[in-house]
């Protein structure tokens, strides 16, 4: 073979030194260290090209391989159905985006349309394109703007970051797009003196407060998390969606929930707004659709929605957006059998059993150590925010979490933690196993973290 295609483990590592520009990683230090290489996963764990074997607790690094790794039966229909047909232009159908489409929706009550893409970035701009053309075609230029929360992030494109309320994601890359209004984040934990009796409808006041300070009539679309993911697991405080719900309604602005993190089982149901009694008008999934077996988003909407772009008069007036790889037949075809998998070893079940297990083993390590400042969660998602001082809550310094996440990496367990997201605030550890995780894997993880914190916060 040629020597430079080897997969001899140096010879990867030094092309990989030397050509590949990862994501969301400064390089320097990869001048004296070897980047990391994984080469083969299996269930919840993953092989680095040392030989070094590790218990993933965030499948795949971001919340995304949630049936596990090494499933043959989808490789195998993904294969046969590449050999049949590979790709057509979204503008006609296939089989599987068909069959997926009508699937998915089953799932969602309430919506109907699934518009195909290929990365969450992608179907949250799908969305606001949407809400953009709504407003154009409906509102005379009005209801163009669109609200999104402090902490809350929707993906990395410019137009995403316009729409993201993590300043270290944003820094250094404006100018933004205009028309995207930040409301506050529904941390409690963080609400000072705004905590307490009643903070879930007060939280979603706050919301109300930006849309009669904006116009309602500038505002077309909400757009949240059902849970902040790496805003720091941000679970909504009692009363706070129902409140939300009602203040759409009341000023006719659409729903847009981001289910690129939740969505597909994550929370121990099907799509994470399912825990809160919501109904949105759009809803946006990447991640645990096909489980990273192949790349795939949708952009799932209502029928009020899709209708407003049926049109014999205006030329211009449908939805006048492609996404080239949304027409890669090996994304529903992978979602499909991902979802038969989900539901055939009802995942949805084991992440809220589980999910519970994990909680308590969390709380019993928060009540052993001090930095623990609170557990959140729901299903297999959950973290932990460490602090500094248990009393006035300041937060661990950033250097120390990370080096909690080091540590476990040495003992082989691969743990998350909000990282360049909120300036003094990257100080919540993530967990996120693949949704097959058992008790054994979850107290092996929580026992890895136990292990760190006792090294790095405590000895140190
Ligand atoms: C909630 C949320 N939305 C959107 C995205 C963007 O997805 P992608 O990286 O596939 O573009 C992410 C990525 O982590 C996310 O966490």
């Amino acid at each position: 073979m040629d020597t430079l295609l080897s997969n001899d483990p140096r010879t990867v590592i030094e092309a990989d030194r030397a050509h590949v520009w990862h994501h969301l990683i400064q390089h320097k230090p990869f001048e004296t260290i070897d980047p990391r290489i994984i080469v083969e996963g299996r269930g919840l764990r993953v092989w680095d090209i040392k030989g070094k074997e590790h218990v993933d607790a965030v499948s795949g690094g971001v919340w995304t391989v949630n049936v596990g790794y090494g499933r043959e039966r989808i490789a195998k229909a993904v294969a046969d159905q590449l050999t049949k047909l590979c790709f057509f232009a979204g503008a006609s159908g296939t089989i599987p985006g068909a069959q997926f489409a009508r699937r998915l929706t089953e799932k969602m009550p309430g919506l109907s349309r699934v518009y195909y893409a290929n990365s969450g970035s992608e179907a949250n701009e799908k969305a606001f394109k949407m809400v953009r053309q709504i407003a154009h075609k409906h509102h005379g230029g009005k209801k163009s703007k669109i609200l999104y929360r402090d902490r809350d992030y929707h993906g990395t494109t410019i137009a995403c970051l316009s729409a993201g309320g993590q300043q270290e994601r944003n820094a250094q890359y404006g100018p933004f797009t205009p028309g995207f209004v930040e409301v506050p984040h529904c941390l409690e934990y963080r609400a000072g003196d705004l905590g307490g009796e009643g903070y879930g409808e007060r939280a979603a006041q706050a919301i109300e407060d930006v849309i009669l300070r904006e116009g309602p009539d500038t505002i077309g679309a909400l757009c949240l998390e059902p849970i902040t993911a790496g805003g720091g697991i941000i679970t909504p405080p009692k009363g706070y969606w129902q409140r939300v719900q009602e203040i759409c309604r009341k000023y006719d602005i659409l729903l847009h929930i981001d289910e690129v993190v939740c969505g597909l089982g994550r929370t121990g149901t099907w799509f994470g707004y399912q825990q809160y009694d919501v109904q949105p008008d759009i809803v946006t999934m990447a991640k645990g659709v096909a489980s990273g077996y192949a790349a795939i988003s949708c952009c799932v909407t209502t029928d009020r929605v899709f209708e407003m772009f049926k049109d014999d008069t205006d030329k211009l007036g449908y939805f006048r957006d492609i996404s080239t790889f949304g027409g890669c037949t090996a994304g529903p075809t992978a979602a499909l059998e991902n979802m038969a998998i989900i539901e055939e070893e009802d995942l949805c079940g084991n992440s809220a059993r589980m999910g519970e297990h994990l909680q308590m083993r969390l709380n019993e390590m928060m009540e052993k150590h001090a930095c623990v400042g609170e557990v959140r969660g729901k299903g297999l998602f959950a973290g932990a925010e460490l602090v500094a001082d248990r009393s006035t809550r300041e937060p661990l310094p950033e250097k120390q979490v990370q080096a909690i996440l080091a540590d476990c990496m040495a003992q082989g367990v691969i743990v998350g933690a909000s990282n360049r997201s909120m300036p003094g605030f990257n100080n919540t550890l993530l967990f996120a196993p693949a949704l097959i995780a058992t008790k054994d894997d979850l107290d092996q993880i929580v026992a890895a973290v136990d292990g760190a914190i006792g090294r790095v916060v405590e000895a140190g």
